[in-house]
């Protein structure tokens, strides 16, 4: 079974980017990790990264298409205004469980609404690279 593990918007700078918010780790490293865990839980996994709404959306069709098991979304900004991946998660009809790196809600006022968690399953942020591993813990158990 397949886990589809989907990155939005500025996340190929994990690293590089605001790391006293986001953490040193790269999109690649916390990637590298995952696989050992999706291994060890007998899970396929499926990582990619967009800066680009409609590839994400198109991910998010495939997933279904391909049959996987859940989406595990992390949507950066798009969290916050895509009414589109909002409609996407619904219409796909599988788990997806939302994840952030930092906790939103201890953030900006403008990071507290998200359009991906009015539509996911469940919610996991503020664990840094865990906020995946615990993800992925859940989707196997789903
Ligand atoms: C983020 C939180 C979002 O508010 C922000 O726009 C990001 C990263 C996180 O993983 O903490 O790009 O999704």
């Amino acid at each position: 079974e397949t886990v589809y593990i989907l990155n939005g918007p500025n996340l190929n700078l994990l690293g590089v980017r605001e790391p006293e918010i986001y953490g040193a780790a790269t999109l690649d490293e916390i990637a590298g990790g995952l696989e050992d865990k999706a291994k060890a839980l007998d899970l396929d996994i499926e990582v990619r990264q967009s800066n680009h709404e409609g590839h994400l959306i198109d991910w998010m069709h495939e997933a279904q298409a391909e049959g996987a098991k859940a989406v595990i979304l992390n949507a950066g900004a798009l969290t916050h205004t895509s009414l589109a991946l909002y409609d996407a998660i619904r219409g796909i009809g599988l788990p997806v469980i939302e994840v952030h790196l930092s906790n939103p809600h201890a953030r900006e006022t403008y990071r507290h609404k998200s359009y991906v968690g009015m539509a996911a399953t469940g919610t996991i942020s503020g664990f840094g690279p865990l906020s995946y591993e615990l993800a992925l813990d859940a989707a196997a158990k789903l």
